[in-house]
């Protein structure tokens, strides 16, 4: 086998647990020292409070916090950097989205569509939305490979549909979404396009400008940056025609007893003291991906879960789930026949292997999969094939603990509706 994939000793983690086989990237991905070192250096230099001391260092704050916002807006491929709003994560984007567009927007008897294939990040806001407004919500389904069904897209869209939302890849199976084709069902009816991004933006080119969607969520900590700041990229006219999500300092322009008006873009979107570190953080995360190439890091992840697919399948028992390698990114998401994914987890665990076991926080789409959990492994750019074989020689080691390890559970007796 090859040596260490190289890019480990970018990331201080990793280079400091050579044994470590991190495969939940999914779930938030490992921190490039340039990261931590551009976030020490922003404490240590430029911290103060931007956009409201009249000193030199609330002004250097506050250049530090454009010059962010700049470069992750480029990063995206947004040409007007004023339409990312900073916001947590994916997650507060979205409700953010539902929340402020929706109750402006959506009335009784309007139709909601979102995906089999959504986190629940990208399902609750919009089914919540359609309980909270009369609407009606309808969840798209899939293909028998794990895809989301265009022709029952095409079916299930009319006059009344407000709102598709569907994710650029899933989290659970890393299924790739064609954007543009489901944008082009949503637009023939009319309705507002809202694509979760939290796994696109940290393994694909999102080309905001040039992305058939109205909106655009991400999280910061899956790609390379810090927890805590992510980001919601929108098309002027609507942020500007919708009204604000969170009211308080830096989002007002005047407040009368009476009535008040709102800042401009972006800042009418975030209410409160910005999270500058975490955004000089972020954009350090992008010049990162950038340097390596975000077409080598998908072509890079291909290649292990070609890999990781090809030897899963070597082991009896094993059922995996979503679309081919060239369709999907870096994720595999399996189960071994007569045991549950956390026990697996755990096994993987002393070998020095993380994965996540669970639901993925997409019930839904477990539902129609027939299991309560799978196990995922999510590969990314610090991943080799080292980790692969750690992976399988795991695997084989819990099924050696697990033989003859008493009767099967109901759930583990659900016949592979997987691609096996
Ligand atoms: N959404 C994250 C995941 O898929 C937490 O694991």
């Amino acid at each position: 086998m090859s040596t260490r994939n190289p890019r480990r000793a970018d990331f201080p983690l990793l280079a400091a647990n050579p044994q470590l086989h991190y495969l939940d990237s999914a779930a938030t991905s490992q921190k490039p020292r340039v990261v931590l070192d551009a976030m020490r250096a922003y404490y240590e230099r430029d911290n103060a409070n931007p956009h409201r001391g009249a000193y030199a260092l609330s002004a250097r704050a506050t250049d530090r916090y454009h010059d962010a916002r700049e470069r992750v807006a480029a990063f995206l491929g947004a040409s007007d950097a004023d339409c990312l709003v900073f916001t947590r994560g994916t997650t507060e984007s979205l409700n953010l989205v539902a929340t402020a567009w929706g109750h402006a927007n959506v009335r009784e008897g309007d139709e909601i569509v979102v995906t089999a294939l959504e986190h629940h990040a990208n399902f609750v806001p919009w089914q919540q939305l359609a309980l909270a407004r009369g609407a009606r919500f309808l969840v798209c389904p899939l293909t028998s490979d794990h895809r989301v069904d265009l022709e029952a897209l095409r079916a299930m869209v009319g006059t009344r549909t407000k709102v598709v939302a569907f994710n650029h890849v899933s989290n659970a199976l890393g299924t790739l979404n064609p954007v543009n084709e489901i944008a082009q069902v949503a637009r023939s009816v009319g309705a507002l396009v809202v694509c979760d991004g939290a796994q696109g933006a940290p393994h694909l080119r999102v080309g905001f400008d040039a992305l058939d969607v109205d909106f655009y969520a991400f999280s910061g900590h899956k790609m390379c940056g810090p927890m805590g700041i992510g980001g919601l990229l929108g098309r002027r006219a609507i942020l500007e025609a919708m009204p604000p999500y969170q009211f308080g300092g830096d989002m007002i322009e005047f407040v009368r007893d009476e009535d008040s008006t709102w800042n401009a873009l972006p800042h009418k979107f975030e209410a409160g003291t910005p999270n500058v570190g975490d955004a000089v953080g972020l954009a350090a995360a992008c010049d990162y991906l950038d340097a390596l190439g975000l077409e080598s890091v998908l072509e890079h992840e291909r290649t292990l879960v070609r890999l990781a697919m090809d030897r899963l399948r070597e082991v009896d028992g094993v059922c995996l789930y979503g679309p081919s390698p060239s369709e999907r990114s870096g994720v595999v998401s399996f189960t071994m026949a007569g045991i549950h994914p956390h026990d697996l987890a755990t096994i993987f665990d002393q070998d020095g292997v993380c994965i996540r076991a669970g639901q993925h926080c997409a019930q839904p789409l477990m539902r129609r999969l027939g299991v309560s959990a799978t196990a995922r492994a999510s590969f990314y750019v610090y991943n080799d094939e080292h980790d692969v074989e750690a992976l399988v020689a795991s695997l084989r080691r819990a099924k050696e603990v697990f033989a003859g390890g008493g009767e099967l559970l109901p759930d583990e007796l659900v016949p592979c509706r997987g691609a096996r």
